[in-house]
């Protein structure tokens, strides 16, 4: 991101724009890749996968900064895309102006996925993944394929994605997986409340990744946080219909590296059944959760805004054994709005392992409208700031 080049290529019209030589005989170019010229049809019929990936090779082997281009037009991606490095270039990006379709029935576990690449970035685009035949299938409990995650990046560093617009997954629309530098901006992920586990962003063993001025209306957590994250920050984001923003599930496993240094700011809930939440399964594990902050929230008619939950376990076969997870040191500020449960704010931590160092600073939620909401604590040790409405149980 070093390169001079890359602020011009945010314009489109910069995009056929060869630079000349600027300095001593070297010519800096960009060279452009249009999808179409590489034999995509822009039909919503075609299978356009292999002119994808045809052009993905040409700008990973060059060693000169390189645009995709996706124009207007409706591209089926019948099957998995997987761009994968390393690459010899460090600069690719893909512009894209069109629509990218998934068949409504697919087997693979990722749908567009980027594997060990470093410096790409997307601009624009929609993701239409068209789940619904699928979610029906699952709904009515037949033997149905799993779903595939809409995009995925795995184990990759400095990646940009900005303007992108993705609907109707069929599991998780965007996973960052084993990642470093990852900006997420202006991102747009929609699909119904009812949709099953259409996770909008999962984050989980990466660092450094942002997530800001977003919109996420979906079917499960707006925003999950897996183990092994840390300096995530997330801000003016919009979340509902959804499950809200939650670190976890945690415990899954007893190996499991920790959550740490996570800020959550500027971010409204509307109808979602959860705010901001922690939740780890009550089994032993080395996983911990430490140093977050959750600042100015905006709560509109959320079951449960403020949540920490030890002892999670959403179907049968409960473990029951304490959770291992120690949480501390989690900051809730400036939290505003309305509950639609009586307990607003609840702390459900475990006797093997109390959280600690919870702090509430100026938090006001009240219940459907204007009744007086709760608190409930359960092993957790804190401390109340300022006007902390409902009254803090500790
Ligand atoms: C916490 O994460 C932010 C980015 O989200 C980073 O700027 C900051 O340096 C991190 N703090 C520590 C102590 O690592």
């Amino acid at each position: 991101m070093a390169n001079p080049m890359f602020n011009l290529l945010v314009s489109p019209l910069l995009l056929v724009l060869i630079f000349g030589s600027t300095t001593s005989g070297s010519s800096a170019s960009v060279v452009v890749y249009n999808v179409v010229s590489m034999g995509a049809r822009p039909d919503g019929r075609t299978d356009s996968t292999k002119a994808f990936l045809d052009a993905w090779e040409a700008a990973c082997a060059s060693v000169r900064s390189a645009v995709i281009y996706v124009p207007r037009g409706q591209f089926l991606l019948r099957n998995a895309a997987t761009f994968k490095g390393q690459c010899r270039n460090s600069d690719i990006t893909f512009r894209i102006d069109g629509v990218l379709l998934s068949p409504p029935y697919f087997s693979d576990d990722h749908w567009i996925s980027f594997q060990y690449v470093k410096g790409v970035s997307i601009y624009g685009g929609t993701l239409d993944a068209q789940g619904s035949a699928l979610w029906a299938c699952r709904t009515e409990g037949h033997n149905c394929p799993k779903g595939a995650t809409s995009l995925f990046f795995s184990n990759s560093e400095d990646i940009v994605i900005n303007g992108l617009e993705s609907v109707n997954s069929k599991m998780f629309h965007i996973v960052i997986d084993g990642c470093k530098n990852v900006d997420v901006r202006g991102v747009l992920v929609k699909a119904p409340g009812d949709s099953p586990n259409t996770d909008g962003i999962h984050v989980q063993q990466s660092t450094g990744v942002t997530i800001m001025r977003s919109g996420i209306h979906t079917g499960d957590d707006c925003i999950s946080v897996g183990p092994g994250t840390s300096n995530l920050w997330i801000e003016q984001v919009d979340c509902g219909p959804g499950h809200g923003i939650s670190i976890g599930s945690l415990a899954k496993s007893y190996d499991e590296p920790g959550v740490q240094n996570v800020t959550v700011k500027g971010v409204a809930f509307r109808g979602t059944t959860n705010g901001l939440r922690i939740k780890a399964w009550g089994r032993p594990s080395k996983g911990f959760v430490r140093n977050v902050l959750f600042q100015h929230a905006y709560m509109s008619n959320v079951e449960n805004p403020i949540v920490i939950d030890q002892n999670y376990c959403p179907h049968d076969h409960c473990p029951h054994e304490g959770s291992g997870v120690a949480i501390s040191h989690v900051t809730y500020e400036d939290i505003r709005g309305t509950s639609a449960t009586q307990v607003a704010v609840k702390f459900d931590c475990s006797p093997r392992n109390p959280c600690t160092g919870i702090r509430l600073m100026d938090v006001k939620l009240s219940y459907n409208g204007n009744h007086a909401a709760l608190s409930s604590c359960s092993h957790a040790d804190g401390t109340a700031y300022g006007f902390v409405i409902p009254a803090s149980c500790f």
